[in-house]
C-alpha cells in the first residue's frame, strides 16, 4: 500500500497515512536502521521511522495535542532518563546533525543500547550519571542547553528539572517534564498530584506554558512544558 507523507503542524514531525491508518514519524538521520523495531518507510530521498506513542511520551504528547514543540532542528537538548534511547532516537532525527542531545541515564545496564545508538548517531552524547546531581556531569556538557527534557520516575521530578535548568540554561530556555503521578505518590488522586507538581514548578519561578494529559496512551502521566523567564 502506498504511504502518504505529510508535514505535521509541529516542526520536524511527520504524519504517514497508509490506508485508514495514520502514524507519527520522523525523517531518519541514519537510513536503514530501526532502533526499537519501528517500521521504516523508504522514500526517494531518504527514509522515515514510524514513532510509536505507546513507546514514547513525547509522541504521545504530540498525538494528545501538544501545541509547543521546544525541540527543533539545531536544538541543544539535555535529556534526563534516556533509557535505551527510544525517544532519544527520534529527538536525534528532529534536531539533526547540527543539534545535540546529552542523554543522561543512571542504569549502565539499560544504557547499553544507548551507547550503541551513539555510535551511529553522532548527535547523541550518552552520559551515565544520576540526573539528581547535575554538578557531576556539568563538565561533560559543552555550552548552554535550549531544552531540558525529563522522563525519570522519581519522587522529586519537579526539583530535578529545576536544578538541571538552573545549571545548564538561561532565560528563554524550555523544560519538558513527563510527570509520572504514581512514582510521586502511589495513593493520592492523580489530579491532586499533578496540581502539587505544577505548583512546585510555578514556585520555582518557571512559566507554565502547557499541560498535556497523556491518558489513555500513558496511564497517570502528564507532560508539562515550562519556560525559564527572568
Ligand atoms: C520511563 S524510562 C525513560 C524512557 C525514555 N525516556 C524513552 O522515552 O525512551 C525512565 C528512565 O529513567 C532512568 N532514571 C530514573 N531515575 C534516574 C536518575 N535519577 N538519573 C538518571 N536516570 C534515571 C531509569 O533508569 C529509566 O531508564
Amino acid at each position: 500500500m502506498i504511504a502518504k507523507i505529510e508535514k505535521h503542524r509541529l516542526p520536524g514531525v511527520f504524519t504517514i497515512k497508509t490506508g485508514e491508518r495514520s502514524s507519527l514519524a520522523t525523517r531518519s538521520l541514519v537510513p536503514g536502521a530501526s532502533v526499537y523495531g519501528e517500521k521504516l518507510i523508504k522514500v526517494e530521498d531518504g527514509e522515515f521511522r514510524l514513532w510509536m506513542p505507546r513507546r514514547s511520551k513525547l509522541a504521545a504528547s504530540i498525538l494528545k495535542g501538544l501545541k509547543e514543540m521546544p525541540i527543533q532542528l539545531g536544538s541543544r537538548v539535555l535529556y534526563l532518563g534516556a533509557a535505551s534511547g527510544t525517544t532519544v532516537s527520534h529527538v536525534s532525527d528532529i534536531v539533526g546533525p547540527r543539534g545535540i542531545i546529552y542523554a543522561v541515564e543512571f542504569s549502565p545496564r539499560v544504557a547499553r543500547k544507548l551507547l550503541q545508538l551513539s555510535e551511529t548517531r553522532t548527535n547523541v552524547f550518552p552520559i551515565i550519571s544520576d540526573a539528581r546531581h547535575p554538578t557531576r556531569y556539568f563538565p561533560l556538557v559543552a555550552g548552554p542547553i535550549d531544552v531540558v527534557y525529563q522522563d525519570v520516575a522519581q519522587t522529586d521530578q519537579a526539583r530535578i528539572l529545576f536544578e538541571n535548568l538552573s545549571a545548564f540554561c538561561s532565560d528563554g530556555a524550555w523544560g519538558m517534564i513527563a510527570i509520572k503521578a504514581r512514582s510521586i505518590d502511589s495513593t493520592s488522586d492523580v489530579g491532586i498530584i499533578y496540581k502539587k507538581e505544577i505548583s512546585t514548578l510555578d514556585n520555582y519561578g518557571l512559566e507554565i506554558v502547557e499541560m498535556v494529559n497523556l491518558e489513555p496512551l500513558e496511564k497517570d502521566h502528564m507532560m508539562v512544558v515550562v519556560r525559564v523567564t527572568g
